[in-house]
């Protein structure tokens, strides 16, 4: 039975950044509530966004724009190289090609269903498949480029609404004794931090490595290890293989434990969780309000998703965030989903006239305050993470 425990209102789509009057008039919003799913233990939005208006030819989000995560995806192609060996690799959203750039041309293949991204890959001389990935499409790799030992998908599964497809579509690509590999928002740390910017129209699911291992499990595949991941603000690598191919190692009873132990099996966690956001809306709004009460300037650091939730939400418009600041160059001259709050360069907007800055890409906290020491011996960061503070 699916219980929905929180309400986030009538949300845009989160990356959809406008550019003109009738980009603005035509917005598309969406309700976004959240449900806990009391058998599987799934947790996924109330109502999922038709895919192709969020994934599509003009998709902004680089992930080699942040050397955080160039280094994450180069240290993990070569400890996954290092330890399977693998003789061939499959990437599922393989985005601007930061993971399989470190892997051979002609033993990778990858899908991606932005177009703008999939001609990157295409252009670098990777194979890529500008499709969303389904039954249909792994059974074209499978004639075109035979079984795959080395599944990787990072930030992507959480995004396939039909999940049972997804994995059962992995499961007839990989080879006999083949690893899927995948990594995606840890539904744990969202509820320790209280994240609640991790839900957006992306995100259809917030995987718990218990609902994980239900799914899997019914279709023949079993999670043999679960490290943990600071990027994105918490994330997990799960790794995979078919039941009986591999021993299960103690770091998935070690998970399965501490997510029954906060109680994510049970719909109380979420019900409180939900009052911790209600709780996190209003000291944001009181913060900000009493700052631009005394004639401070506030921007955004970070045209994030994330934001993009915190915004709707909250109802944050330019009323107390003048701008927001974004290395992405698609993000810039843009108008935020939403709450139409101007995005402009760093270069441009992030000098001496700004005192404070919410930071939107509070999960690259280290990498910008490293950046911004200028600002830092001035102005004051603030995060609504774990709770609503000044950094
Ligand atoms: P991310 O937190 O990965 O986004 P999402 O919530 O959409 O998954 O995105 C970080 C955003 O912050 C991205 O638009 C790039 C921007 N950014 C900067 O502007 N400056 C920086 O130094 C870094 C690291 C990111």
């Amino acid at each position: 039975m699916k219980v929905k425990f929180l309400d986030l209102g009538m949300q845009p789509i989160a990356n959809n950044f406008l550019s003109d009057h009738d980009q603005i008039s035509r917005e598309y919003m969406y309700h976004l509530t959240v449900c806990f799913d009391s058998e599987t233990k799934l947790v996924s939005l109330g109502e999922f966004v038709p895919p192709d208006m969020m994934f599509n030819d003009s998709y902004v989000y680089h992930s080699s724009l942040s050397n955080t995560m160039k280094s994450h995806f180069s240290n993990v192609a070569q400890a996954l190289k290092k330890e399977f060996n693998p003789f061939s690799v499959l990437e599922i959203g393989s985005n601007d090609g930061v993971f399989i750039c470190h892997f051979d041309k002609h033993a990778t293949v990858a899908v991606e269903p932005c177009g703008n991204f999939a001609k990157i890959t295409n252009d670098m001389g990777y194979k890529t498949y500008d499709k969303f990935w389904n039954n249909q499409i792994a059974k074209e790799i499978v004639e075109n480029h035979g079984k795959q030992d080395l599944i990787y998908s990072a930030n992507c599964m959480c995004h396939i609404q039909n999940l049972n497809e997804a994995f059962q579509s992995i499961s007839n690509v990989l080879s006999d004794d083949g690893v899927f590999i995948f990594e995606d928002p840890s539904l744990l740390k969202m509820i320790e931090r209280g994240s609640y910017d991790q839900i957006y129209d992306e995100h259809a699911h917030i995987f718990s490595i218990t609902a994980i291992q239900n799914l899997l499990n019914s279709l023949g595949l079993a999670v043999f290890r679960v490290a943990k991941l600071s990027v994105h603000g918490g994330s997990n690598r799960i790794f995979v293989s078919r039941i009986g191919s591999r021993d299960i190692e103690p770091s998935v009873s070690d998970h399965l434990d501490r997510e029954n132990n906060a109680g994510l099996n049970e719909i109380s966690a979420y019900k409180n969780f939900a009052l911790r956001v209600e709780q996190s809306k209003n000291q944001l709004i009181d913060l900000l309000s009493e700052i631009k009460r005394k004639g401070y300037k506030v921007v955004s650091y970070g045209a994030t998703s994330k934001s993009t939730t915190v915004f709707n939400y909250c109802e944050i418009n330019t009323d107390l965030i003048d701008y927001i600041v974004d290395i992405t160059p698609n993000k810039q001259g843009r108008l935020s989903p939403g709450m139409h709050i101007p995005v402009v360069s760093p270069d441009e907007g992030f000098n001496d006239s700004v005192d404070y800055a919410f930071l939107g890409a509070w999960n690259f906290e280290n990498e910008i305050v490293n950046k911004e020491k200028r600002f830092v011996k001035r102005g004051r960061f603030i995060s609504h993470v774990p709770y609503v503070r000044f950094i």
